[in-house]
């Protein structure tokens, strides 16, 4: 990093210490970053020379039709031959590339060799299924290693996964089948949370009944309870790997570098999920160089990104990146209070993870439960830890830092998205960190905040952040809609990327993310649009119009707040808020069940008929409602 005095940064600065900065991959940052600023594709053409490719690519990045860039064109690849395949070559064959915990305490590990037996295995089956190269598998599993099996295999045989959260609901899973026409569906019977069984099954059957696209259902026994199976339609995973079919080896598919890797539906202003598009190769790239730098990978890391598979997070960060680099990944089904708050204290000791990634509100959550339930376990193997989705407020940054971290662990607060693909904020391993700051754009990444005009603002004030130039993990489109990615993304200024996201710049180039600046939630972390709140509201036969705000929540960061006005004739009542709250959960799931309803007689409304979310917002939060010259008599 810079290599300033420690007095000359402006606030609250933590050091790493000399053994941790000396032992990093990442050396001399700030001299790298700007040879990524001035040369970027002689930078990203030396970061991709350290994976395999079946044939190396013409052009680096090929900037002739923004905002549609294309990386490592005429390359050709396949992201599962570097996160598998290659490491039975060597002796990492043998080592351990997946632990997993079963919520009841079961346990399964697989080595390289074990882990690519079941791809291989599972992709056979699929490609007999008729599973072809392009076509879109819908994936929704509980947290447990045929998710990640599953995924493996889909890209394996050039199909696009596409997963769905298993905390998602019926609607929120028929919408994204429909939207990606998928054929197939991967599911299981239930998984464990809190101690109770998550019916997968019954909303995979419920969502299935609202489209028309899904042909069969491959069903794997996890909790072993009675569910319903349709002959001719749904099959036993165990099953279909007892045929001859699913023989242990099977031929990698060549990718062109630019080929579907995945979609991942997210939320956006608008009221449909929008289905983020990334790629084999581009995307490799990207996570691969990200979990390096950040999480400074060693061989003998055992690393835990306590994120469910079925968010990008563990897209890029549980699955693909640690493969990639040859790690040992660990994987959790249940949460992290249950039997008890030490659940996950338990698991570091148990395994010795040195390095453990989660979401500030995780870590409010455990915080809450006091230091005690921490300190009865020996936490001395963790090297490293790590925070994203959303600003980690400075007191549990702390308490991350001094009771989890035992004061020696730099903490890597990563701000990006599902759209990014990796990592573009963050501190690498010697940063000075401010609780509170991602700090600084990380390798090749032009970040900045900028006004309405696209000016840089000044430091301390408030404005748009904002990538200068297109990088190899970027989406490259939203599934079936390319206008809405060129749009949402590239609309506001033409030339830059917009995040969606406000932010300041402090005097030391650090970066302070404020929050979002459209109608997106960010609960507990997770990504909500109120229009698809209001949308599985209005579905509910009692209420005529909807509108949903986030507010300030100690633990969640946000909470949901609904306003509903009734259909005419029907009595408002504590058993129907009730009611419309549960609904909620049914249709989108849990996450998005809003704290409180509130009926009203009437939503503010701009004359063109948009409700004035800010305006409840205000009036919520006791503040001034600000320019209501647009709003209806
Ligand atoms: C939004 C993206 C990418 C992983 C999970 C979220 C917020 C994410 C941080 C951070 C402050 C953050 C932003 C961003 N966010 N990480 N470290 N500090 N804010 O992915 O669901 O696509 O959400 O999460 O608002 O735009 P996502």
């Amino acid at each position: 990093m810079d290599p300033k005095d420690k007095q000359e940064y402006e606030g609250e600065v933590f050091f790493p210490s000399p053994e941790i900065v000396a032992a990093a991959h990442v050396q001399d940052r700030e001299a790298l970053y700007r040879r990524s600023i001035e040369d970027p594709q002689s930078y990203w053409a030396e970061r991709a020379e350290e994976l395999e490719w079946f044939q190396k690519w013409d052009q680096v990045l090929d900037e002739s039709n923004p905002p549609f860039f294309q990386w490592f064109v005429g390359g050709k690849t396949n992201i599962v031959h570097n996160a598998v395949d290659r490491h039975l070559k060597t002796y990492r064959k043998n080592k351990l590339a997946l632990i997993w915990e079963g919520e009841p305490g079961d346990v399964r590990t697989y080595s390289y060799f074990a882990l690519n037996r079941e791809v291989c295995r599972f992709a056979n089956v699929l490609r007999s299924m008729g599973v072809h190269k392009g076509d879109i598998v819908t994936i929704y599993m509980p947290r447990i290693p045929e998710q990640v099996i599953a995924m493996l295999a889909c890209a394996k045989i050039g199909a696009v996964h596409s997963v769905v959260y298993g905390g998602f609901s019926v609607e929120s899973l028929a919408e994204r089948i429909e939207d990606a026409q998928s054929r197939i569906l991967i599911t299981a019977d239930g998984g464990w949370l809190r101690g109770k069984v998550v019916d997968l099954k019954g909303i995979a059957d419920e969502a299935i009944a609202r489209q028309a696209t899904i042909e069969h259902v491959i069903v794997v026994k996890r909790t072993g309870q009675e569910i319903y199976m349709e002959s001719g339609r749904d099959y036993w995973y165990h099953d279909l790997m007892a045929l001859p079919v699913s023989n242990h080896s099977c031929r990698t598919e060549e990718m062109d570098a630019e080929d579907p890797l995945f979609i991942l539906y997210t939320s956006g202003t608008t009221g449909r999920p929008k289905g983020i598009l990334h790629t084999h190769g581009g995307y490799m790239v990207y996570v691969h160089t990200t979990l390096k730098d950040v999480f400074d990978l060693k061989d003998e890391d055992r690393y835990w990104c306590a994120a469910d598979p079925g968010w990008i997070t563990g897209h890029s960060y549980i699955v693909y990146a640690p493969l990639l680099n040859g790690s040992t990944l660990f994987l959790y089904e249940g949460a992290p209070t249950h039997p008890y708050p030490n659940r996950w204290w338990q698991i570091v000791e148990k395994y010795g993870i040195t390095i453990l990634y989660t979401a500030p509100t995780a870590i409010r959550g455990l915080m809450r439960f006091g230091d005690a339930w921490a300190r009865r376990h020996d936490l001395s193997s963790l090297r490293l830890l790590g925070s994203v989705g959303e600003p980690i407020n400075p007191e549990a940054w702390k308490w991350y830092h001094n009771v989890i971290g035992g004061g020696r662990c730099p903490i890597m607060d990563t701000w990006w998205q599902t759209e990014t693909g990796g990592f573009m904020i963050s501190p690498t391993p010697d940063t000075p960190l401010k609780p509170g700051s991602a700090t600084r754009p990380l390798f090749g990444i032009d970040a900045d905040v900028v006004d309405e005009a696209g000016k840089p603002v000044q430091p301390g004030e408030e404005g748009f952040l904002v990538i200068r130039r297109p990088w190899p993990g970027m989406l490259r489109t939203i599934h079936k809609d390319p206008e809405r990615y060129k749009e949402q993304y590239w609309g506001r200024y033409g030339n830059m990327y917009l995040a969606g996201d406000s932010a300041r710049k402090d005097r030391d180039g650090y970066i302070w993310v404020i929050g979002r600046i459209d109608d997106v939630i960010k609960v507990s972390g997770y990504r909500l649009g109120t229009a698809e709140v209001e949308s599985a509201l209005v579905s509910h036969a009692a209420v005529a119009e909807a509108a949903v705000i986030g507010l300030p929540h100690e633990l969640k960061g946000n909470a949901i707040f609904a306003y509903v006005l009734l259909r005419a004739g029907i009595e408002k009542s504590d058993t129907l808020s009730e009611d419309l709250r549960n609904h909620v959960a049914h249709e989108m799931g849990p996450i998005a069940k809003p704290e409180t309803i509130t009926f009203v007689d009437s939503l503010p409304k701009t004359r063109s008929g948009k409700i004035m979310r800010r305006v409840l917002k205000a009036r919520a939060l006791g503040l001034p409602e600000g320019d209501i010259s647009t709003m209806e008599e």
